[in-house]
This record gives C-alpha cells, sequence and structure tokens, in this order.
C-alpha cells in the first residue's frame, strides 16, 4: 500500500504485510516526521502512480517516441467568461502549429473544450480515475488538428464529491500525468471557473500558471485569487508554480479598460504577457463552427494574437 507523510506528503510504498496491526507509527525517512498509518484509511481503491506503469497505448504516438519532457501549463481564473477555454483551445492550436506536440486536459466539468473540439459523451478523467485495468494513455484522443485531448464530461462534476475526503485528493490529477509526460512538450489544463478541488489538482499539477483576464475589474480580483492560491501552494508544498497573465478580449478604445490595464501592469509588472488577445467577433464564429480561431480566419486578429502568445510561452 502507498502510505504518505502527513508533513512533507513524501509518499512510501510499503507491503501490507508490514503493517501487522491495525494502526502503526511510522517515520518518514525525507523529513523525520513520525505519523499514524491506520490500514484501513489509507488503502484507497484509487489507482496509484505505480500501478499506473500500464503499458502506454497514446492514439498516434508510438511507445518508443518518449523523449520530451511536458511543461504542464493550467489556464485558471476564478471568474467565469475571461476566455480560459477560448485561451486553452487557441493557445493549445497554435503551440501545435509551431511543431510542438499537444495534450489539451478538458478539466471543466461544463466540457466546453471538449464541444468545441467536436467531442460529446467522451470518457473523462473521472474514468481515467475509476478503471481498473486502463491506464490514462487509453483515454486521450488525437483529434484531427494534430492536437491531443483527454475530454470531459458530466461525470467530472462527480469527482469532487466522491474524492475530496480522500487522503491527497489534490494529487489525483499530478499522478496520473506522470506516466505520460514524456510524450509531449506541452500539456495545457482548462480549468474551471469555481470549484478549488479542479482548480487545487490543476496547479498541483502545473509548472505554470496561465491566468487569462480581460480589463475588467471582477476578472482582476479573479486573478488576485489565484495569485493567492499560487503563493500558498508555495508556502505549504513547496511546489513553485511560474505564472503569466494574457489579457484577453482587450478593447483599445475603450477608456476603463485602458485604467485597467495600467493597473495589471502596475500590479504584476512584465507577470503580464506583451501580446494582449483583443476582442474580435471572429472567435465567437470560429467557435460556432467548432473551429480555433486561426483555423477559421489565418488573418484574424484574435487568431494571430493567440500565435505570438504561444510563441512567447516557447520562448519564456
Ligand atoms: N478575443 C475574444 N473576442 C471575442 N469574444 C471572445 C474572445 N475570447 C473569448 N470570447 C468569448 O467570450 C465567451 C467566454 O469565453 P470562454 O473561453 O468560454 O471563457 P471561460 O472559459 O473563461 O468561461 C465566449 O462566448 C467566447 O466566444
Ligand atoms: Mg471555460
Amino acid at each position: 500500500m502507498i502510505i504518505t507523510c502527513t508533513n512533507c506528503k513524501t509518499r512510501y510504498n510499503i507491503s501490507d504485510s508490514a503493517i501487522k496491526k491495525k494502526e502503526i507509527s511510522a517515520r518518514c525517512a525525507k523529513c523525520k516526521h513520525v505519523f499514524t498509518v491506520r490500514k484501513s484509511v489509507q488503502s484507497t481503491p484509487v489507482r496509484t502512480v505505480e500501478n499506473e506503469e500500464l503499458p502506454i497505448k497514446i492514439d498516434g504516438i508510438s511507445a518508443s517516441d518518449s523523449n520530451m519532457k511536458a511543461k504542464i501549463i493550467s489556464v485558471c481564473n476564478q471568474k467565469g467568461g475571461v476566455a480560459k477555454t477560448t485561451t486553452s483551445l487557441n493557445l493549445g492550436v497554435s503551440l501545435s502549429l509551431l511543431k510542438k506536440r499537444v495534450l489539451i486536459i478538458d478539466f471543466d466539468i461544463q466540457a466546453n473544450l471538449t464541444t468545441l473540439l467536436g467531442y460529446k459523451d467522451a470518457k473523462s478523467f473521472f474514468e481515467v480515475i475509476h478503471s481498473k485495468d486502463a491506464g490514462i494513455s487509453e483515454y486521450i484522443i488525437k483529434t484531427k488538428l494534430n492536437l491531443w485531448l483527454l475530454p470531459s464530461n458530466s461525470k467530472m462534476a462527480l469527482l469532487a464529491k466522491m474524492h475530496l475526503q480522500d487522503e491527497n485528493f489534490e494529487y489525483l490529477l499530478r499522478d496520473k500525468l506522470k506516466s505520460i509526460g514524456h510524450y509531449f512538450d506541452y500539456i495545457i489544463i482548462d480549468t474551471p471557473p469555481s470549484g478549488d478541488f479542479y482548480t487545487l489538482n490543476a496547479l498541483l499539477a502545473s509548472d505554470m500558471a496561465v491566468i487569462p483576464t480581460p480589463c475588467e475589474y471582477l476578472s482582476m480580483q479573479g486573478v488576485n485569487h489565484i495569485v493567492n492560491m499560487i503563493n500558498v501552494i508555495r508556502e505549504k508544498s513547496g511546489h513553485v508554480i511560474n505564472y503569466k497573465i494574457p489579457i484577453t478580449m482587450f478593447e483599445p478604445e475603450n477608456t476603463a479598460s485602458k485604467v485597467i490595464l495600467k493597473k495589471l501592469k502596475e500590479e504584476y509588472k512584465d507577470r503580464v504577457f506583451s501580446t494582449m488577445i483583443e476582442k474580435d467577433t471572429k472567435v465567437q464564429e470560429s467557435q460556432i463552427f467548432h473551429t480555433p480561431t486561426i483555423y477559421y480566419d489565418k488573418e484574424s486578429r484574435a487568431g494571430r494574437q493567440y500565435y505570438n502568445l504561444a510563441k512567447e510561452i516557447i520562448n519564456l
């Protein structure tokens, strides 16, 4: 069974037979903290990293093609409607046009990204967690855009309800991604506007957070919430997440937009990307046709700006 140090969260795989009593004391080899291990509580039905080491079978990728180290990026903001899903998709597509191998994970219970890519009723991370005989790689779909997708579906809403009480519930996604990180250059995670279970899982799996915001007061507050979460994660677990902010749906002629932009730049300085994504009707049009903006109209302002944003990310 897997036991976890309650202080530094280091995990150990020990044989069940080593625990003879219902409850024993264990000392963490890393931080020396002494904690109690209970046989029944620590045995969790969720599959762990060790038995995730099933053969890797990713649609369209050969098992030997695994010399990469994915940069994992969460796209998050506590506020809805700030272009998280639009950014995840268009950034993913642009990185792929720049010859990067990209997996997008739809981690939002609304499954908007999955819908935009033309899928419905596909299996999601919920099934990954509850499958007994298939690894995460078998749930990844190769889309026709040279982009890979781990879809979402309505069952994703149950994930938080079923696992919020689990020990280490916040590492469910991180642990599952360990076995596939070598197959992609970038893994992009689209998150829901609320529900810390999902955002926390995404952030703890990530090297970087991209926090989109329009130049609008409440969205800026949403940025603040995520930055606070990132700081708490660093303090409590030592996990450092770089973050950057793309301005979305920018309206250069709007006075309020200009005031908020100035405030964002004062507060977050060079964490604000130089590339800004302007408000562009081509984004909404492209979504009606289930097509990323740059494919819908390669001259569209927003499509080109997302392409430039992808270049900025590659050059970080
Ligand atoms: N650059 C843009 N120009 C115009 N509309 C946009 C732009 N970016 C996003 N939108 C629209 O804003 C709405 C919210 O975007 P979405 O990506 O779903 O946000 P979120 O995932 O944060 O809830 C959608 O209707 C989308 O078409
Ligand atoms: Mg969304």
